[in-house]
């Protein structure tokens, strides 16, 4: 195949970025407001160890597969997936991960926008002091009021939307690079001084112990389920986020390695999260199992009472925002990229006018928690549920068990050494990961959600 060395959405202008690139969009709202919880609630040490063990014999082999087929194209993940359709005179169907992809980034990105948005409200309530001294049926109270609004839901929304759309339009490395120097870091250092705040609190031994207590009998088939999903949502995997990311990288640097420190990246952000959240939750004497309220209930709470709280919640909900940008500019990437190659059109037009589209959806997003909250759409499911069902839960989990079959069984093997090298390292664990296991156990999670929301 006539390889392209660069693309022409630009490239990212190191290995570096690239690994910050990636991680910015794994590290999102998956990282710091559910992987703690659900870590607390599956049984703490042996939820991690299980989820480590999906990261690596999933995660890392779907994640090198994505980034592989993207390198290797150095188009949009449509585009890609034509050209390695056609080089490996493969049946056209298997275009459709590209589209897939490209409408479940859509899909996401319109109610994870709105999500955002409320990281945004929160920061911006935190650093006024409107939560100083509240007390809980205050906090819940402010909760519940906004949710209530739709226009507040909306002036946020629509705020944190035009922020994601200014930063896509400017392109890969005028927009997203420029972005991710400034946020990537900026993240480490919030989240550092929030885990030393954390340690001071009094809570710490508690919320370690929350975390990281070995409680097999906690965990069960469920647990292990919640695991894999958790992994592979967290990663960004299976919508070809990470497979545009791939058509920007260096073509020196090596996938494996790469990968695994997106990932070790990844993992230790969550891992960080929740041991910053959770000593402050305790110290509090606050419920750690609180779900959806756990980031915008309990959270605001235990920052409203205590010392420097409204500076510590402000850092809190800074931090949120920024992991929500870099993960949301990342979701538009693969039918961003798609439109300019196809229509040969300028990225900030097309940039605006998916980001309008998007914002149109979103409100559907907004209604269902005011509204339509009773609208039923899709399994007893309102607007913003049957949204989430089919992104998160169908689209997914079968993208990603589409992209490893394809770079297990279809790929030729000459595309593979060409960008993984020639090691024995990628017959012996490369290949039989994404060829077998990655398969069966998505397989698995998938069959057990479309089992369990028919029971
Ligand atoms: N990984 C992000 C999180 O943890 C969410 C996300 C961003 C995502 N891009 C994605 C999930 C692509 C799946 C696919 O919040």
């Amino acid at each position: 195949m006539a390889e392209a060395s660069v693309s022409r959405h630009g490239m990212w202008s190191s290995r570096l970025l690239f690994v910050l690139a990636a991680a910015g969009s794994a590290v999102g709202l998956g990282n710091i407001w559910k992987f703690p919880y659900i870590a607390g609630e599956n049984g703490g040490g042996a939820f991690v160890v299980v989820y480590l063990l999906c990261v690596v014999l999933v995660g890392i082999p779907i994640m090198m597969a994505e980034v592989l087929l993207g390198r290797s194209g150095r188009v949009s993940p449509i585009n890609t997936m034509r050209k390695l359709v056609i080089n490996a005179k493969a049946s056209p169907l298997w275009v459709l991960i590209g589209w897939m992809g490209a409408l479940a980034g859509f899909l996401i990105l319109s109610y994870y926008g709105v999500i955002a948005g409320w990281a945004l409200y929160y920061g911006v309530e935190m650093a006024s002091g409107h939560f100083t001294g509240a007390d809980a049926a205050a906090v819940s109270g402010t909760f519940d009021d906004f949710l209530a609004n739709p226009w507040q839901l909306l002036f946020w929304q629509t705020l944190f939307m035009a922020m994601t759309i200014f930063i896509v339009a400017r392109g890969v490395v005028r927009g997203l690079e420029v972005a991710i120097r400034l946020f990537m870091p900026a993240l480490f250092i919030l989240l550092v001084v929030l885990l030393g705040y954390a340690v001071t609190s009094g809570g710490f031994a508690e919320g370690f112990a929350f975390m990281f207590h070995f409680d097999w009998s906690a965990l069960g088939v469920d647990g292990v389920l919640v695991a894999l999903g958790q992994a592979f949502f967290t990663l960004s995997l299976g919508m070809g986020a990470i497979m545009a990311y791939g058509a920007y990288m260096p073509a020196n640097s090596s996938i494996g390695s790469t990968v695994v420190s997106i990932a070790s990246l990844d993992t230790l952000i969550a891992i960080v999260a929740g041991l910053a959240i959770f000593p402050i939750v305790f110290a509090n004497a606050l419920e750690p199992g609180e779900g959806p309220g756990l980031m915008f209930v309990t959270i605001p709470l235990a920052f409203a009472q205590m010392p420097f709280g409204a500076l510590f919640g402000t850092i809190f909900f800074v931090l949120v925002s920024f992991a929500a940008i870099t993960s949301a500019i990342s979701l538009t990437e693969p039918a961003l990229a798609y439109l300019v190659e196809q229509y040969n059109a300028n990225r900030a037009r097309v940039a605006i006018s998916l980001g309008v589209i998007c914002w149109l959806l979103g409100i559907g997003t907004v209604l269902s928690f005011n509204h339509w909250e009773q609208i039923t759409l899709v399994g007893g499911q309102n607007f913003f549920g049957t949204v989430d069902y089919l992104s998160q839960n169908i689209m997914l989990p079968l993208g990603g068990l589409l992209i490893a079959l394809f770079a297990g069984w279809v790929l030729p093997r000459m595309v593979t050494e060409e960008q993984l090298g020639s090691s024995p390292w990628v017959a012996r664990f490369f290949l039989p990961l994404v060829r077998y296991v990655a398969p069966a156990c998505v397989l698995a999670v998938f069959a057990y959600t479309l089992y369990s929301s028919l029971t």
